[in-house]
């Protein structure tokens, strides 16, 4: 396996929108950023990756790009941004951007002129087609966002595809100056000297020419046996490769929402023809009782499964990405942990300890260092997230399901849960914005915040910034292979790693409740690296408190 930097770093996501407001606006911006990168320094991150800021109308917080060339006003402007850059890598910090080049805002000059005529040398840029018959859509697919996935153009009489908001039309790749123009722009940013690109929804780019309907699930067809890993994915990210992403040290990961560890392989191998590694979902995944939306927790048994087949499969073969949340996912301690008082901080270094362990470049979902939770939502009135409105309008708007059923599905897993603003200290909104902040601040920030936390050396925040400089030290959490121990068990999560002479015993407790758990003979003796509780490991049967988490080294 070789080594790579990017397989050593870890990684701090930022939502900028939610991250610091330097002007009073409510809105988080640049300047902000800059303002508290010390901190991500002291924490010892690696990389930022920045969520957009390109120009954007926001239908999906920046993730509708109008302007893939400039910044977004609230964010502030070209000259910050450089600033940012720069004042990052003083601090030896690298900055990944999130490329969206699945579709682009409907307010961006390519659509703008694509709508306008048949003609228009803009027109294939997007995917346009005829409806079935006056007032029907060419198919029935379903958008992600809800709705159909088609929207009908009066101008020209014709639909056009967005797998996201109709505020999102996706762009045709089979064009090869689209292609041309996505790779001129990324040149663009690499020269201006950014470390990389997250890549959004990237294996949804390529579309099969026939769009038949979709198997019906909910409401509309599914979409996604046409337009996920699609049949040129591979052969447009290889072009990408050659023409950008092989002139560059640069780190790329790619979004592939339904990549399988085969594909894996082709997306991220080892060969490095395409990119460096996947962000994929089947971990977060659960059987969703209506779509994504359910209430109801992953089994251990299944989050054991999936993850350890991951690791497994794509040992020396291929790289992925460790998360337990992010912009789009609730917040890890309410979701996997248990965020109750008494419970929280231990929880939530349980469930650092068993990603971070892992074989895989680690994601830090902002806010994560300190165990933020879920918000807790009391109505419709607190949701900004475009999904999460149109849920609920879908849902119980429908009447299919009744207010009362649907509400805890929707406030355990809106997107929203990780939007609410960054809680730097117990003052007002949470030291976040001296204004009115554009999405409420979760009202836990007097007791959960950065200030606290730097202050306490036993505090989440400083459990992560451990766990960091253990997999500096460490090359066998990074390279080591990895082995799953106690399978059938519902409460622990176990798994070594081994690398040359070195072995981890990595130990985890996903129970409020004693357990018991007897040492293997072959780590009788080793060090305790890291520990969730004051506990002694030394041998025979032991008995872990609620969430214990611990990390035993045999040299
Ligand atoms: C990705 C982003 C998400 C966005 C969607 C459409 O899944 O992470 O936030 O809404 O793509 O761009
Ligand atoms: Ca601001």
């Amino acid at each position: 396996m070789d080594k790579r930097w990017w397989k050593e770093a870890v990684v701090y996501q930022i939502y900028p929108r939610s991250f610091m407001d330097s002007n009073g606006d409510g809105i988080g911006d640049l300047k902000g950023i800059t303002s508290r990168l010390d901190y991500l320094k002291y924490l010892g991150i690696d990389v930022i990756w920045l969520s957009p800021v390109y120009q954007s109308p926001n239908d999906d917080n920046g993730y509708d790009i109008s302007d893939y060339q400039a910044i977004m006003d609230e964010f502030g402007s070209m000259e910050d941004f450089d600033e940012m850059l720069s004042e990052a890598h003083k601090r030896g910090i690298r900055i990944v951007m999130d490329l969206v080049v699945n579709h682009t805002s409907d307010e961006h000059k390519w659509f703008v002129e694509s709508r306008k005529s048949k003609e228009n040398p803009y027109r294939d840029y997007y995917i346009w087609r005829e409806g079935k018959e006056s007032g029907k859509a060419p198919n029935n697919w379903g958008a992600c966002f809800g709705g159909s996935a088609w929207e009908y153009d009066k101008e020209t009489e014709m639909y056009y595809l967005h797998m996201f908001s109709k505020k999102q039309p996706d762009l045709n790749w089979d064009n090869p100056k689209v292609r041309q123009e996505v790779f001129d722009m990324m040149t663009w940013w690499c020269e201006k000297g950014i470390d990389g690109f997250r890549m959004d929804v990237i294996s949804m780019i390529s579309k099969t020419k026939e769009m038949p309907d979709g198997e019906v699930h909910d409401f509309y067809g599914d979409a996604n046996p046409y337009c996920v890993n699609g049949p040129n994915v591979h052969a447009y990210l290889q072009e990408m490769n050659e023409k950008v992403l092989s002139k560059y040290d640069i780190m790329t990961v790619g979004e592939t929402p339904g990549v399988t560890t085969e594909l894996a392989k082709q997306y991220a191998g080892e060969n490095g023809h395409e990119l460096n590694m996947v962000f994929q979902f089947e971990h977060v995944e659960s059987d969703g009782k209506y779509g994504k939306w359910t209430d109801e927790k992953v089994s251990l048994i299944r989050l054991k499964k999936t993850m350890s087949r991951w690791q497994t499969e794509l040992y020396g073969k291929a790289w992925n990405s460790l998360f337990w949340d992010n912009h789009d996912q609730p917040r890890a301690v309410s979701r996997f942990g248990d965020d109750r008082p008494g419970y929280r901080e231990v929880s939530a270094k349980m469930l650092a300890t068993c990603l971070h362990m892992m074989q895989g470049t680690p994601y830090i979902y902002q806010g994560e260092e300190l165990g933020m939770t879920n918000y807790p939502f009391q109505n419709m009135e607190e949701f900004r997230d475009i999904e999460s409105i149109n849920a609920y309008n879908e849902w119980c708007g429908s009447g299919l399901l009744s207010h009362q059923i649907f509400w805890p599905c929707l406030a355990g897993k809106s997107r929203d849960n990780a939007r609410t603003p960054v809680q730097w200290d117990d003052s007002e909104n949470a030291g976040f914005s001296t204004g009115t902040p554009w999405i409420a601040v979760n009202p836990n920030y007097k007791e959960i915040n950065a200030k606290a936390e730097t202050a306490d050396t036993g505090s989440v925040f400083h459990y992560y910034k451990k766990l960091i400089a253990l997999r500096k030290q460490n090359p066998v959490i990074v390279y080591g292979k990895y082995e799953l121990l106690l399978e059938d068990s519902e409460e622990l999560f176990v798994y070594t790693r081994a690398l040359d002479e070195k072995k981890l015993l990595v130990v985890c407790s996903f129970s409020d409740e004693e357990e018991k758990f007897t040492i293997p003979d072959e780590f009788i003796g080793a060090s305790c690296i890291i520990s969730n509780r004051d506990n002694v490991y030394g041998s025979g049967r032991i008995a872990l408190q609620p969430y214990e988490a611990f990390v035993l080294m045999k040299e």
